[in-house]
């Protein structure tokens, strides 16, 4: 009878650590190969992914977009990241608060600079919200560009914006003013004439854009226009600061001969519409979520010591039997 027990007994063991090493060497996901995140295309496919990748746009609206019906842009513009979150990154929070720009979406900053470049990539493959799903359109490496660059290239430059004004609070115009003629005339010209966008439905020298946009002048300075050839300040270590003398550069001297649009000013007529989070906006669907998402890691584990258990017992129960 000892003997006996001493067998099941080691029975258990061996089971119960078969067990334990098939769970410890369960194949782990292997880490994809240590690649450096390419910011400076992050930041570009912020802007506009369709021309950063050279891809044609969805066809229609961004699901997510009639959520909202203040903002009546439409189509290939609905899919970009800026027109939801903002050049300033501050959605509902920031220059996006009012105007026709409004949409209530919200900000991306500070919320990426507490949550990591794979939590934000998970935000980009839906996993927070369905319809916020970017992954049949921008691969691994792309999404993960687009993720480093909100988490380690965006700043808040609204301390440096005069929210009435539109004007740079502090900067260096001497400074500006060189970085301007070494790297932007070339192409701008001297006087910021030579090419013109669009803005607000009218085309638009670059003086009057940095009077009137001066969040999208610092993102393109710092990010490049995707799909042309214009310089990356961030590829050559140009700083936030630099970015911001040089705008106060174009601010102060470049002619802003824009007759037909308004003085620069954020847009005042505040839409009031509700915040538009996700499923996870409040505490309780929170919690929801995070227990979700411990049992996902968890469940696998739990299973396979329950089946080991159930098996182990069953066994002694049909030995004693005997
Ligand atoms: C190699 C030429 C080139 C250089 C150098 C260059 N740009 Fe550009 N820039 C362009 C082109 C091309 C565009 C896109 C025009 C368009 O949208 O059709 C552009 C667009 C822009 C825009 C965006 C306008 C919009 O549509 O929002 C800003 C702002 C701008 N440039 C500022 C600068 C500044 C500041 C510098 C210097 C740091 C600079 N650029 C240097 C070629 C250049
Ligand atoms: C049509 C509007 C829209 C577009 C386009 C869009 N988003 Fe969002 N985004 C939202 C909304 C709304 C939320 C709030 C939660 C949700 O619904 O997922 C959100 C949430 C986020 C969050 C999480 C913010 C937080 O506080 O946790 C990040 C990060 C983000 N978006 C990044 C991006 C990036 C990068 C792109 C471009 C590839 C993008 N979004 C395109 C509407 C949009």
């Amino acid at each position: 009878m000892k003997t006996r027990m001493l067998l099941y007994g080691l029975i258990f063991t061996a089971a119960v650590l078969i067990g334990l090493v098939l769970v410890a060497a369960r194949p782990v996901v292997a880490a994809p190969p240590a690649q450096e995140a390419d910011i400076a295309r992050g930041g570009a496919l912020y802007d506009n992914w369709m021309a950063a990748l050279g891809v044609e746009a969805p066809a229609g609206n961004m699901p997510i977009w009639d959520r909202q019906t203040n903002n009546t842009r439409s189509g290939p513009d609905t899919w970009r990241c800026v027109s939801c979150h903002g050049w300033d990154y501050q959605g509902n929070q920031g220059a996006y608060r009012s105007g026709t720009n409004f949409t209530g979406f919200p900000g991306v900053y500070p919320s990426s600079q507490e949550k990591s470049v794979d939590e934000l990539v998970g935000i980009l493959k839906g996993e927070q919200d369905p319809e916020h799903d970017f992954s049949a359109y921008l691969d691994d490496a792309a999404l993960t560009d687009v993720a480093t660059f909100l988490k380690d290239a965006t700043v808040d430059d609204n301390e440096f914006i005069d929210m009435t004004t539109l004007k740079v609070k502090e900067g260096d115009q001497a400074h500006g003013q060189s970085l301007y003629d070494e790297t932007c005339a070339s192409c701008h010209g001297a006087d910021g004439q030579t090419i013109t966008f669009r803005f607000e439905g009218q085309s638009v020298p670059l003086g009057a854009l940095a009077d009137r946009d001066p969040w999208r002048f610092l993102h393109k300075t710092r990010f490049g226009t995707p799909g042309t050839d214009m310089v990356v300040g961030h590829n050559f270590g140009r700083t936030a600061q630099d970015g911001r003398d040089v705008l106060l550069y174009a601010q102060d001297t470049l002619e802003d001969n824009a007759p037909g649009l308004p003085e620069p000013a954020l847009e005042q007529d505040r839409v009031e519409q509700p915040d538009r989070g996700g499923p996870a906006s409040n505490f309780f669907t929170g919690i929801l979520t995070a227990i979700s998402v411990m049992i996902a890691g968890l469940g696998l584990n739990i299973l396979i010591f329950a089946v080991l258990a159930g098996m182990i017992m069953l066994l002694v129960w049909v030995v004693r039997r005997r």
